[in-house]
């Protein structure tokens, strides 16, 4: 039998996983001590099961970075048959090198934690790990990344009829994520990026396409403050970008990231329910389900 289970964080997302696989949804209790320690305890039987732990990790990443090592160990104890990680907003991934001397690498630490702790597979999705050469070496079981750009691209254009759309990442990085999004609805992609024109200009502005009067798609795997976002919108409407819809993966939306965005000109901002916002219309459950499928 599959279990699908999380600590405080992610509940509805994994009882939206366990409908998605058709597998029976654990429930746990959480408690926090008035010192602050935790305390989990799995409410049905274990032993012996496949077990899918959903923990995301934004917000409060070390609350919940403990909530699942606790879990990952218990469950070992307990004698399940398999457990699978997924932490759909996998935190300290920017991190992900030595910028100065001295630094931890807190994509690499957390991730051998997690494996050390009992995780068999991890899965993340749409994670910031740019510069890491080869993730798949960071833990000697399986970590794969995947993606939810597709199910926002469609969500958008199901609820609005862009205009000769264009698809765009605010930042070269973005640019793999705005290819997904794009060749799912069938339209153009492309990235913003700096052009320095001399030593005292330079331009920020899309590397190919011409936005002009076109319906422009902004994708980004996270929205913290907003400013990437807020920029981004500045130099398409510079270019004449029409509509401005904007998803991301995972809205951590800080402060007032929202509607310092939609005062910026946007028309729509959607996110994921990998962490809690007022956004999260877009359900990842369905790509857990197919990422999951293949190993269950
Ligand atoms: C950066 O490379 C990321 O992909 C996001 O663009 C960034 O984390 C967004 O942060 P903020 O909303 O604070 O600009």
């Amino acid at each position: 039998m599959v279990l699908v289970t999380s600590g405080s964080p992610s509940k509805t997302l994994a009882w939206r996983t366990a409908q998605a696989l058709n597998a029976e949804y654990l429930d746990t209790e959480v408690k926090m001590f008035p010192d602050g320690e935790l305390y989990i305890r799995f409410l049905s039987e274990v032993s012996g099961e496949d077990i899918v732990v959903v923990q995301s990790l934004g917000h409060k990443p070390n609350q919940y970075l403990i909530e699942l090592f606790l879990m990952l160990d218990a469950l070992k104890d307990l004698k399940v048959r398999r457990v699978v990680v997924v932490t759909p907003y996998f935190a300290y991934a920017r991190q992900d090198e030595r910028f100065k001397p001295g630094e931890a690498i807190s994509l690499q630490t957390i991730a051998r934690l997690i494996e050390i702790a009992g995780a068999d597979h991890i899965f993340t999705i749409d994670s910031h790990r740019h510069r890491v050469i080869d993730v798949a070496k960071l833990t000697k079981i399986p970590l794969v990344d995947v993606s939810a750009m597709g199910e926002l691209a469609k969500h958008v254009t199901r609820t609005y009829d862009l205009r000769n759309p264009a698809v765009i990442g605010p930042d070269a990085e973005a640019e793999a994520w705005a290819k997904i999004a794009a060749e799912t609805i069938n339209a153009d992609y492309d990235a913003l990026e700096k052009k320095r024109f001399d030593a005292e200009t330079v331009e920020v502005r899309p590397r190919k396409l011409d936005v002009k009067e076109r319906d422009v798609l902004i994708v980004d795997d996270i929205i913290s403050t907003g400013n990437t976002i807020i920029k981004a919108i500045e130099v398409l409407k510079q270019h004449g970008a029409r509509d401005i819809y904007v998803g991301c993966a995972h809205p951590l939306l800080v402060k007032n990231a929202l509607i310092r965005i939609y005062q910026a000109g946007a028309q729509y901002v959607v996110g994921t329910d990998t962490v809690s916002s007022p956004i999260g219309l877009v359900s990842v459950a369905p790509v857990i389900k197919e990422a999951i499928r293949k190993i269950l």
